[in-house]
């Protein structure tokens, strides 16, 4: 049987992405908050009221019971905790993940919390934000806050989400807020303390929690497929997805995850940046690649090598099966990134993030019928199947639990299970939110 009786079926979102309700009860602004007041975001949306969440929480986990979910993974917005990022701790702020992991407890939903999902403190993007060599200790005082309140109901704990996202779009191509291009020195250094920030709070988890928690990061899989069934193709496919792409290192997956899960930074890195590279105490090294419990990871799509005529990678082709966010339909990533990763960090693998988006609308008999969602998914899991026959993989949290704010794409872009009217905020579960709790009820069989 390839999923094992306590795997964990479940969807995610982010507090940003949801939430809304964004200078409500204290919250302090984030670096989207603002970036959004200066066109950025196409429409020139904001999240100002997005799903509205934070107002809907107790109807939103009655529909994640309706979904038949497990489990819900979400994020804390660090800024409607501590409006200046550290200091003075917003208690009302706190209440509301307090509230939610209770109420998501009281539906039999385990909470699985993300520490940071993109909406970083304005107040303290003002200080230099992850350039500032105290960065680290800020994210610690955050963590402390988030774990003594919380602890004692959520066991599963995410650090980062996508850090090459926080990094690499938000500071490296600045496409993301805060929509910054940083030199390469100024990149290795904020990475390094984005290590750091991921060490201090994991020991002080370890340490601290009220139960045994489970801890990982959440980095996108991006990899390279077998070409086919030659162990020479295997190999190139491992080592090319393993490569950290010179001054691209931000995107890479062996830049984070080398680091935090093998304790030293990839070797062509070495070779590339010599003494340019921050360099950590062995102290610092031992937090910062202390053991974690899972591999989180978010996979949509496989990568494809470049075509030498400059037109399509060889993943996209002519006529190809794509999302609304033009990205490629490439199921096999599921089957090849878990396999991957169990092979170079060897543990078990959680997949905290996938889906798809699609420009949905509800029926002229009040239903979404999105029927590529499901195929979509149904394809992917069953690659997740065949691949959790040969590798530990213990969850699949699917992308996302309810449409919701695409970061610079607004809201254009719906992931959700559940459809959100904007306008008037009511809910519609989707075909495939049916479709879903099927498989989960099934534990997996009937794909
Ligand atoms: C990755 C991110 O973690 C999430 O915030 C985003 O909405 C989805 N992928 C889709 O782009």
């Amino acid at each position: 049987m390839a999923f094992s009786k306590d795997f964990i079926w479940g969807a995610a979102a982010a507090s940003y992405q949801v939430e809304g309700a964004w200078n409500d009860d204290g919250k302090g602004p984030n670096v989207w908050d603002v970036s959004a007041k200066y066109g950025h975001i196409r429409h020139n949306e904001t999240a100002e009221v997005s799903a509205d969440h934070y107002h809907r929480m107790k109807e939103d986990v009655a529909l994640m019971k309706e979904l038949g979910l497990k489990a819900y993974r979400f994020s804390i917005s660090w800024a409607r905790v501590l409006p200046n990022g550290i200091g003075e701790v917003n208690e009302k702020g706190l209440k509301f993940y307090s509230d939610l992991v209770d109420e998501l407890i009281a539906n039999g939903i385990e909470p699985l919390a993300t520490i940071f999902h993109w909406d970083y403190p304005y107040a303290l993007d003002c200080l230099g934000g992850w350039k500032n060599k105290d960065s680290s200790d800020w994210f610690l005082e955050y963590t402390k806050v988030i774990i003594d309140a919380l602890s004692d109901r959520v066991k599963y704990w995410m650090t980062f989400n996508e850090p090459q996202c926080s990094l690499g779009c938000g500071y490296m191509v600045g496409v993301f807020a805060p929509f910054q291009k940083c030199s390469t020195p100024e990149l290795l250094e904020m990475g390094a303390n984005m290590f750091r920030a991921h060490g201090k709070a994991v020991k002080y988890i370890r340490e601290n929690a009220k139960q045994k928690c489970y801890i990982s990061m959440a980095p996108y899989g991006s990899i390279y497929c077998p070409e086919d069934d030659s162990e020479e193709a295997f190999n190139k496919a491992y080592n090319d997805s393993f490569k950290s792409e010179g001054e691209r290192f931000p995107f890479s997956m062996s830049y984070w995850s080398d680091v935090v899960y093998l304790g030293h930074y990839p070797e062509d890195m070495v070779e590339e940046f010599g003494d340019q590279l921050p360099q950590f105490t062995d102290e610092e090294w031992a937090m910062i690649s202390a053991p974690l419990d899972f591999y989180g990871v978010n996979i949509y799509y496989y990568k494809g090598y470049p075509s030498a005529d400059g037109g399509y990678d060889t993943n996209w082709y002519q006529g190809r099966p794509h999302t609304a966010l033009n990205w490629p339909v490439t199921p096999e990533a599921m089957y090849w990134v878990p396999k991957f990763m169990y092979k170079r960090y060897g543990l078990p693998v959680m997949i905290t993030e996938n889906g798809l988006s699609e420009h949905d609308w509800v029926c002229l008999d009040g239903k979404v019928h999105d029927s590529y969602r499901i195929d979509f998914t149904h394809r992917y899991l069953r690659e997740l199947s065949r691949v959790a026959d040969e590798v530990p993989v213990i969850g699949y949290m699917h992308w996302s639990v309810m449409d919701n704010y695409e970061w610079a794409e607004g809201f254009d872009e719906r992931f959700g299970l559940i459809y959100v009217d904007y306008q008037t905020q009511e809910r519609t579960i989707k075909d495939s939110g049916y479709w879903y709790k099927g498989v989960i009820e099934a534990n997996g069989e009937n794909l």
